[in-house]
């Protein structure tokens, strides 16, 4: 066993530890779409990402119909007619002219950018990403990655949905550049929108290409749930829309959607794509069930919806600041690392399941309970969790007068 592997292991982690910004695994297993089992004790699960309660539903209706390992990637012998037919309803739901699966959301970011970056060199042009500064760590990644093959930064952060700095950026650019706007719809820590009908507007003056992550808004927003793109018409404006099968729709995945043309590039330049197994047959099987369900019972996306506009304004009421809007991603701001784990802590002990998220997932400062909501839930779970947050926070608080 190498020292110097152990020197270095114990100087990065004992970093982290001093920080409270260690991070630690524990299984959490499912007893049903809302509750877990952790350890010994039983919680009600106000972490997921399962808005719609979906994850428990597939055991009967798809397992026994489909293959698990889908074999190789998609360009040997990994694309199935499953996929073929996922990729075709997901693309109609979604409005787009076609769709591409891939193994998670993290790799149709990856694909996405990787795309946009190899057609822009292909014909001699550089490329600029003008990026929110709370888009997702995947799609910084993936930006990161192609800016290490060129060796320049071509990045440009503008502070969280501050369109007018979008057109200053737009206005200054070189017109050698292809300029690519990178945003999302729901955002995946602070729960609120992005500013898309503003982004897009700037479309009519200025030449540039929009990609939407679509994550967290997709099963949630829109006509059939379609997102929050659909629910505002901006088909024409979004180039590129991301989507996860992981969060509302409650699988494992991710898809790029637009135009014919585009998933050709991703077929032809998305190295995330082209170089890694496709999406086990059985999700995207899966995904079209989801999608169903989307279609068939609107009452999922209310519910979740109405228990997140009660949870806003109640905690509102009760004395604490949320970021605006409806989504059922609902932070609870502490600042500190150490209070938002204590306060996770003190929910556990009382039965409630809530993640703190810490730096460097959030901005430093910013460290926050990130509460979410499923319809599952039923209304004493949620009003015992209102209860429970205003008693804990205003303990925390009156501890630092
Ligand atoms: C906005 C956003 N994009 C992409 C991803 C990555 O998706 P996946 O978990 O399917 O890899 C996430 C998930 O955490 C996300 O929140």
């Amino acid at each position: 066993m190498s020292n110097r592997l152990d020197q270095l292991i114990s100087h990065a982690l004992d970093g982290r530890r001093s920080v409270h910004q260690f991070r630690q695994r524990r299984c959490v297993d499912p007893i049903d779409a809302v509750r877990v089992r952790v350890g010994p004790r039983e919680l009600v699960n106000f972490c997921s990402n399962d808005y719609l309660g979906l994850a428990a539903r597939y055991r009967d209706i798809v397992f026994s119909r489909t293959g698990y390992g889908a074999g190789a990637s998609g360009l040997i012998c990994g694309y199935t007619s499953e996929h073929a037919q996922a990729e075709t309803e997901l693309a109609r739901w979604k409005g787009t002219e076609s769709s591409i699966l891939l193994p998670s959301g993290y790799q149709a970011n990856l694909a996405a950018v990787q795309t946009l970056h190899a057609i822009s060199e292909a014909s001699g042009r550089g490329i600029r990403f003008i990026v929110d500064r709370l888009v997702h760590a995947s799609l910084i990644d993936a930006i990161r990655q192609v800016e290490g093959w060129v060796g320049k930064s071509m990045t440009r952060v503008f502070p969280h949905n501050d369109v007018a700095k979008v057109r200053r950026l737009l206005e200054q650019a070189d017109p050698n550049d292809t300029q690519v706007v990178v945003t999302e719809s729901i955002f995946s820590m602070d729960g609120d929108a992005g500013d898309l009908e503003n982004i897009a507007q700037l479309k009519s003056q200025y030449d540039f290409i929009l990609l939407v992550d679509e994550a967290h808004a997709t099963g949630l927003y829109g006509p059939d749930g379609a997102g929050l793109v659909a629910q505002l018409r901006l088909h024409e404006h979004v180039d590129v829309t991301i989507t996860t099968l992981s969060k509302a729709l409650g699988l494992v995945g991710g898809a790029v959607c637009g135009k014919q043309s585009l998933i050709e590039s991703v077929i032809n330049f998305g190295r995330a794509y082209i170089y890694s197994t496709s999406t086990p047959p059985l999700f995207a099987s899966a995904t079209r069930d989801a999608i169903q369900i989307c279609r068939q019972e609107p009452n999922r996306r209310k519910r979740v919806l109405s228990l997140s506009r009660q949870v806003r304004s109640d905690l509102q009421e009760g004395g604490i600041d949320l970021f605006p809007g409806d989504s059922p991603i609902i932070p609870v701001l502490f600042h500190e690392e150490s209070r938002a784990m204590e306060a996770a802590r003190q929910l556990e002990d009382q039965g409630l399941l809530v993640l703190p998220v810490r730096p460097p997932t959030v901005p430093r400062g910013t460290s926050r309970l990130r509460i979410t909501l499923s319809c599952e839930h039923s209304d004493s779970q949620v009003d015992q969790l209102i209860r429970a947050v205003l008693r804990i926070v205003s303990g925390l608080r009156s501890r630092t007068r």
